[in-house]
């Protein structure tokens, strides 16, 4: 089952790239741009990853990702994920960026965009690996902020596959975004968002109805309302869905415990996803693997979930028959 597991052609679909940086990595990058971390060494910082909630994981995310300075630093940020990921079967990875934690440090968009590029086309030339980028919006942050940030991003619109929305959720509903989200739709860009995984399920509502998404990040929190389950399915949303990330930031306490035997039950379209490999306690395979302890799934379950995530990427369709 493992060598099923690790062969099957698994397309990532929530994944932020920032939190991909290994500490052994970050290390590297602060003694490069001399910048200092409050840790003696790696393994003090893999003590500290011992997380309340998301607002206590994000303390220590956004604090990594001071040592992220130059394209260079964002290109080896990314290749150094691709190559794990692609020893991991993984085919296509769909990448959130954080555009304004990095305009907030004095790195420029550019700088971001040039540098995760490079790693893309060379994922692409060095390991068949498919990309997308997805330029999300702090929703802790002013809605201006994010506006500004959209058409600031001008020169990239036709690199982006989508806008997401993620950072702390709690108060923050995608209503706060209804105008942003309501630009990239004019403009073409799809659009995706967080919405319950610490949020109640009337955020999720929110995402569908106020920012037209066509996809839920998380989105676990939605078995609280049957009629939202029930809208889920027979519009076929995807949620993708995160298992370790969940028990890391104590959505569930156990992952034997985690709703997707439900979810799944309840005929939704799901897929695995690791979110924040470096801070959560593993990658894709690990996520998959994590499940098959838990739940026992059967070949075919795994190979629906990774069809259902071949099924929603962001990718032509020579590409989606290529993966299929
Ligand atoms: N949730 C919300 N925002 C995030 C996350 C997450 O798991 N990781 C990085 N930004
Ligand atoms: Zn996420």
């Amino acid at each position: 089952m493992d060598d099923f597991l690790k062969r099957l052609p698994k397309a990532e679909l929530h994944l932020h790239i920032e939190g991909t940086l290994e500490p052994e990595l970050m290390f590297s990058l602060a003694r490069r741009n001399a910048v200092t971390l409050p840790y003696a060494d790696v393994d003090e910082v893999r003590a500290a990853y011992d997380f309340a909630d998301l607002p206590s994981f994000l303390e220590l995310y956004y604090q990594g990702m001071s040592v992220l300075r130059t394209a260079e630093d964002f290109h080896d940020l990314a290749m150094d994920y691709f190559r794990r990921a692609h020893r991991e079967g993984v085919v296509h990875v769909e990448m959130h960026f954080d555009p304004q934690a990095h305009l907030a440090r004095g790195v420029e968009l550019e700088t971001v965009m040039e540098g995760l590029g490079t790693a893309r086309r060379e994922a692409e030339r060095q390991l068949g690996l498919s990309t997308a980028m997805i330029m999300a919006f702090l929703r802790d942050r002013p809605a201006q902020e994010a506006m500004q940030l959209l058409e600031r991003a001008a020169p990239f619109w036709e690199t982006l596959d989508a806008v997401g929305l993620d950072s702390a959720e709690r108060g923050h509903p995608p209503s706060k975004f209804r105008e942003v989200f309501e630009r990239a739709r004019m403009l073409g860009i799809p659009r995706v968002a967080h919405a319950g995984e610490e949020g109640p399920p009337e955020y999720i509502r929110e995402a569908l109805d106020l920012l037209d998404v066509c996809r839920i990040d998380h989105g676990v929190r939605c078995l609280e309302d049957p009629e939202l389950v029930e809208r889920l399915r027979d519009d076929r949303v995807v949620l993708t869905v995160c298992p370790l990330s969940n028990v890391r930031l104590k959505v569930v306490e156990r992952i034997e415990d985690h709703p997707l035997p439900r979810l799944l039950d309840a005929g939704l379209r799901l897929t695995l996803n690791s979110d924040d490999p470096a801070y959560f306690g593993g990658g894709m395979l690990d996520n998959f693997r994590a499940c098959q302890r838990a739940f026992d799934w059967s070949r075919e379950t795994f190979v629906q979930l990774a069809e259902s995530a071949i099924d929603a990427a962001f990718i032509g369709e020579t590409r989606r028959l290529e993966l299929l």
